[in-house]
Order: structure tokens, then sequence, then C-alpha cells
């Protein structure tokens, strides 16, 4: 397992891309906006894996209320899996409660699926199985 990316909330993308974009000089690789999730992305490649900033479409979405809640900062960690619903399976027979019973279609076409922060330490985790 790898760790796939670390999303972080930001109030806009360009506040988040003056940081790791312009300060730190990491190179983006993707814009998107996940219309499903409310959310428009940022990719930013470092080392294997990538930092997603996260910008809110709407305050109703999830990112959106958040923000509204907690403020910029660390929303999710995501975690690379070559089998996405075996995964589910086996967290769910584990006692972790899913956000996501089956996968959705997330940044770059990846599947995904959320498990929710009260079983896992407080942490959002996201399972990303790439196609
Ligand atoms: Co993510």
């Amino acid at each position: 397992m790898k760790i796939d990316h670390i999303g972080i909330a930001t109030r806009q993308l360009d506040e988040g891309l003056a940081v790791w974009r312009d300060a730190l000089g990491l190179t983006v690789d993707a814009t998107e906006e996940i219309s499903e999730q409310g959310v428009r992305v940022a990719m930013l490649a470092i080392g294997d894996t990538h930092v997603e900033l996260l910008e809110a479409l709407s305050p109703d979405s999830a990112v959106g209320r958040f923000l509204a809640k907690r403020g910029p900062g660390i929303h999710h960690i995501a975690i690379k899996v070559d089998d996405i619903n075996a995964s589910l399976a086996d967290l769910k027979n584990k006692g972790a409660r899913l956000i996501d019973e089956t996968p959705r279609v997330g940044a770059g076409g990846c599947l995904v699926a959320f498990v929710h922060p009260s079983t896992t330490n407080g942490v959002l985790l996201e399972l990303v199985q790439h196609r």
C-alpha cells in the first residue's frame, strides 16, 4: 500500500497554489472539477505521491461544510489499493463505518470510496483504485 495523496481543504485553490506551487515549487499535474462531489481539485506531485488541494464549489458540499467548521487544513488521507471493493468489504467486516458502500468515480477517473473518521482515528480515509 502507498499514500496516494493527501487532501487539503483551501478556501480558494489559488491560496493553496501560492504555497505548494509558488513557494515550494511543486508542479501541478492536473486541475479538475468534480461536480458530483462539489469540489475543484488541483493535484501536485511530491515524490511518488500527491498533494490534492480542494476548493468547495458550494458551502453545502462536504468540503464547504468542513471549511465552515474547521477552516482550511488537512481534509483526508488517501491510500492506494489494488481492489477497492475487496478493501471496502474487508474494512466493513472489521467494523469500519463506510461513507461509500460502493466506489464512485473521483479525481483522474479513479475509483474512490471514503471511510468515516469516527472509525479511523478521526482521519477521513479515502481508498483509491487507479484504472
Ligand atoms: Co482525495
